[in-house]
């Protein structure tokens, strides 16, 4: 999604604003510009494709400005070229902007009606043309704002930049995140802490409606109604920014390998080790014995972390679970019961449909628990109980150790559920407890069958589409599998419950189609090998992932199989995560794609 910097410095901004759109690379974006005050005067640059582009510029034509804007454009209305580029521009100001105004059509014909010409395709002018139009009629910069503001509809972040105030930025967030970070004689606004983060670690996270005053000296915060607020500032570690590859040729080859450490420390937070017990790391406003039902929404890959939890939390805990993708919950008017639990699952806790759904959870009174690996996001704050990843920062799109986290602690919460509920004896939460600790240690061995994994990338990169099955948890973790190839090699791929094979997809069954199998050895197994049989009679090439025992039982003649660690086979699912991960990063390599962001997709996706 855009990232949005801004700087009131006391050198040329420019470089430090493109160095913190560097930050701000992993969102994904396909434009990126910069505006600065020239003697006094707006100046752009701009460019479509990489930040690369938009240094070329800037080298052509440096720009000099203590005060200026950036941004990494995330095209949602009109095509991703220059012309569309933010920042945008009037002979008053310039403005940059993540998220969407939704009725930028009526505005932008109450403007043209009035004989204001547009130059662009996006919603976003619209907001600099509004401004403009009230300082056209005489109001100053933050009056002009003021009365703007309450116009627009949709999810956004702004940040303004006048023409002649050398001293002056406005930001305003409604619905997308938007920080204030504090200098010596320097502020800062940045879509993220990340983003500000070489400049300082002192920084303010507006809250919704929030718009925010920058001068040298500091900020005046006032809320959606105009009145002047204090927000807290926050010290933010310095852990938090280690953004770099180590010696890994992509962040997403360094967040898979991390996953044994930062699994083992969301372990270490939910999970007594030395007693074999979870302990969750807060206190419950509501008796697991009392719920009726847990209903999950979440987007994308964490979408299918809540569905791995949907069988822990039936077999482990008997609950019912309603689970839903976050952008048709959030529509569907469900009937809920105030008091019934909706669990929320999301790295960046940013995801605009997500946090539409938690809202709607919230409205309607239910206790909310949101599982982020971003502390400080918006649904860290607003659910009732957060319970974190420590992931760490994830900075490839395509997510990996997050989920994993996510799997950890929404097992975490099954157990301790199923012990509250007396479906689980304390020697069975042990059993699972122990299983759970052995996980890390299990996905180091996983790992070393990577070159194995990487020779068979070889082959899967000449495939035009790739099935991927499984049974119970394996069936989520099919889907997770084709959605991790999918978004980083452009291969189309599916994830089926394998019992669903002969109900259609069967059809597309020949020699060249690659069938990818995760089936561990666990009460389903040979209901899987025969779903296998069925493909293997059809000629498909089958790449099974199992351990020792499935291996030796299967009986098939397979394309290849991988053999992981052999698990218990609750926590199969958080292990057999590993070799699809790097399925599909080799494939994705060995085919010369973007691996870490790859085309039309967006890290944090604050838009609907
Ligand atoms: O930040 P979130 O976990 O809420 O993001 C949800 C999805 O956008 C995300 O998981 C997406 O599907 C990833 N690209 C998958 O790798």
């Amino acid at each position: 999604m855009c990232g949005i910097v801004g700087i009131i410095g006391n050198t040329p901004v420019a470089p430090q604003i493109v160095e913190a759109l560097k930050r701000l690379e992993y969102r994904g974006y396909d434009s990126a510009g910069v505006a600065t005050l020239e003697y006094g005067h707006l100046a752009r640059r701009r460019a479509e494709g990489k930040l690369r582009n938009l240094e070329a510029k800037l080298s052509d034509a440096p720009l000099s400005g203590v005060i200026g804007i950036g941004h990494t454009r995330w095209a949602t209305h009109g095509k991703p070229n220059e012309t569309n580029a933010h920042p945008h521009a009037t002979e008053k100001l310039a403005v940059v902007h993540n998220g969407i105004i939704e009725n930028f059509r009526e505005l932008k014909a109450g403007l043209e009606a009035k004989g204001v010409r547009f130059e662009t395709e996006t919603d976003t002018e619209v907001v600099a043309q509004l401004v403009t139009h009230e300082m056209r009629q005489g109001r100053p910069p933050v009056e002009a704002v003021a009365v703007t503001l309450p116009r627009l509809r949709g999810a956004f972040a702004l940040a303004f930049l006048f023409d002649g105030e050398d001293e002056l930025l406005i930001g305003a967030r409604h619905g997308a995140p938007l920080a204030i970070g504090y200098g010596a004689e320097e502020m800062y606004l940045g879509s993220d802490a990340l983003a500000l983060a070489p400049f300082t670690d002192d920084v303010t996270y507006l809250e919704d409606g929030d718009w925010a005053i920058l001068r040298r000296k500091g900020a005046d915060i006032r809320d959606a109604s105009g009145a002047m607020v204090r927000r807290p500032r926050h010290k933010i570690p310095v852990g938090s920014f280690m953004a770099d590859k180590g010696n890994h040729r992509h962040f997403m080859a360094k967040e898979i390998h991390e996953q044994p450490e930062v699994v083992g420390r969301t372990l270490a937070h939910y999970v007594n080790f030395t007693a074999g017990r979870v302990e969750l790391p807060f206190e419950l406003p509501f008796d697991f014995r009392a719920l009726k039902r847990i209903s999950i929404s979440a987007c994308g890959t964490a979408y299918l972390a809540g569905l791995v939890s949907k069988y822990w939390f039936e077999r482990l805990a008997r609950i019912p679970v309603e689970i839903d993708v976050a952008s048709e919950f959030r529509y569907r008017e469900a009937p809920l019961e105030p008091g019934e639990l909706a669990l929320f699952v999301s790295q960046s806790g940013e995801t605009a449909d997500t946090l539409a759904s938690l809202r709607y959870a919230t409205a309607e009174k239910l206790h909310t628990l949101s599982v982020v690996n971003v502390p400080t996001s918006t649904m860290a704050r607003e659910s009732t109980l957060v319970a974190q990843t420590l992931a760490g920062v994830e900075v490839g799109v395509a997510s990996t150790k997050a989920f994993t986290c996510q799997l950890t602690v929404l097992l975490s919460l099954a157990i301790a559920a199923g012990r509250a509920r007396g479906t689980l004896t304390p020697e069975e939460e042990k059993e699972l407890v122990d299983a759970l600790i052995a996980v890390p240690g299990q996905m180091s061995e996983a790992m070393k069958r990577e070159h194995e994994i990487e020779i068979l990338a070889r082959e899967l990169s000449k495939a035009k589409d790739v099935l991927y099955l499984g049974r119970g948890t394996a069936y989520p973790l099919a889907m997770e599998g084709a959605l991790k190839l999918k978004e980083i090699s452009y291969i189309h791929a599916e994830g089926y419950a394998a019992g669903e094979l002969k109900h259609g997809p069967i059809a597309l069954i020949d020699e060249t189609m690659p069938v990818i199998v995760i089936a561990p050895y666990d009460h389903i197994f040979e209901k899987t090998v025969s779903n296998m049989q069925e493909v293997a009679a059809r000629g498909g090439r089958i790449i099974l992932i199992t351990d020792e025992k499935g291996a030796l039982e299967s009986g098939l003649d397979t394309m290849a199989t991988l053999v992981m660690p052999s698990v218990h086979p609750v926590v199969a699912p958080i292990l057999n995560s590993v070799p699809i991960q790097l399925l599909a990063y080799h494939t994705a390599v060995f085919m010369g794609k973007d691996v870490d962001q790859p085309r039309n997709l967006a890290k944090s996706v604050t838009v609907e």
